[in-house]
């Protein structure tokens, strides 16, 4: 069913494939930007990425104006004002933001920052308040899941007062993302699972969540099918080119399908997790989808029906009664967790990243509050989280 009314929008220049990191100079250009201030963290220094990223301006004349590794997994508010300041200190006029989530939404906070002309980003605080971006902003990630370089939501911590804060803005969206295999085929098998179900959480959540709209399921849908075929082969094996550059592709469609529609129970509670216990996102994202979608099937169980194809593939899809794919569905992710898990140790349930019985009512009561819950296509309160994180530990 056609929404009565939704908007859509990815206003993100995606550079793709070969060489996409060679031609960040020209795009630099075309803002008329000489001097990008380059945002990354330590790790991603240490293994040459930034420097990889660096190296592909040289010779032109781009000059990196200062590069900024200082950036934790975790960011905040001290460390985006802290990048502001170096940033006006030493006359930079653009912005690349090389690595994973934290390090783009650190980025989109500086690039908020700028363009407000504040240096404390607690004055922006909020949803679409912000002012169209003037910064140019040009995003490599280095993993395969967030999606966060097609996406309007920045979530950076207020440790002072102990939050997640949310920017929520059309007007924080990149310039330009630029997906390289080079900046991924270093990540281990681990950690190419455990971001790839995130994007896969992304991609079903935003298919069956109330805001769906046409264009949200269409790139949801690919987003599935991408993740289908060359999740197995990354995680296997990271030096698989086409299996890497596919993987991007996937995690930046589900990136922009939940962007312009939303996620469900599976986010809200693994928020909840990773609020509470600081349980790593992907990780809780597979333990938690067959669960969520469980809780979810009376409500949405055409959806999952037709999620079958690119869960499953065509033949596993013909061959299942039309009353039954829905719940194959489900059985399919089970057994795509239980699959990495063989692979690589990607956990299937709560109890091995750390999560306790005691912290049970403080996670639910964290979930029932997440933004992502109003959205779910089933109501849930205290009591339905519970029964969520006993199945799940
Ligand atoms: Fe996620």
């Amino acid at each position: 069913m056609i929404p009565s009314y939704y908007e859509f929008i990815n206003s993100v220049k995606i550079l793709s494939g070969k060489n996409a990191l060679e031609n960040i100079p020209a795009e630099l250009r075309g803002f008329e930007a000489r001097k990008p201030i380059l945002l990354t963290d330590k790790m991603l220094v240490k293994i040459g990425l930034a420097q990889q990223v660096a190296d592909a301006c040289g010779g032109s004349e781009i000059v990196i104006g200062a590069m900024y590794d200082d950036i934790p997994p975790d960011s905040s508010v001290e460390v985006v004002n802290d990048i502001v300041r170096v940033y006006r200190e030493t006359g930079c006029d653009s912005v690349i933001a090389v690595g994973g989530g934290s390090v783009i939404d650190t980025a989109k906070g500086v690039c908020i920052c700028l363009t407000e002309g504040t240096d404390d980003l607690l004055d922006h605080m909020g949803v679409d308040i912000l002012k169209r971006r003037k910064t140019p902003f040009v995003v490599v990630p280095t993993t395969a899941g967030t999606g966060s370089e097609v996406t309007g939501v920045a979530v950076i911590a207020n440790p002072a007062k102990n939050v997640k804060m949310e920017f929520v803005s059309a007007n924080i969206l990149p310039d330009v993302a630029v997906l390289d295999v080079r900046m991924t085929k270093s990540l281990p098998p681990r950690l190419t699972a455990s971001t790839g179900m995130d994007a896969l959480v992304h991609a079903i959540e935003a298919y069956t969540c109330l805001q769906r709209n046409p264009l949200s399921d269409a790139h949801a849908h690919a987003a599935i099918n991408l993740i289908r075929k060359y999740l197995p082969r990354a995680v296997r094996d990271g030096k698989d080119e086409e299996a890497r550059l596919a993987m991007a592709n996937a995690s930046l469609l589900a990136g922009v399908a939940f962007s312009n529609s939303m996620v469900g129970i599976v986010h809200a509670v693994g928020h909840a997790c990773g609020g509470v216990l600081r349980a790593p996102h992907g990780d809780c994202m597979a333990i938690l989808l067959p669960y969520g979608m469980e809780y979810n099937l009376s409500a949405v169980s055409e959806r999952y029906a037709e999620l079958l194809l690119p869960l499953a593939g065509p033949e596993v899809y013909a061959r299942t009664s039309a009353s039954q794919r829905a719940e194959k569905s489900i059985e399919t992710v089970r057994e795509m967790s239980a699959e990495y898990s063989r692979i690589c140790g990607l956990p299937t349930k709560l109890r091995e990243v750390g999560v306790k019985k005691e912290d049970f009512s403080a996670i639910a009561r964290a979930a029932v509050n997440d933004g992502a819950m109003i959205v779910n296509p089933v109501e849930a309160d205290e009591d339905d989280v519970l029964g969520i994180l006993e199945k799940a530990y």
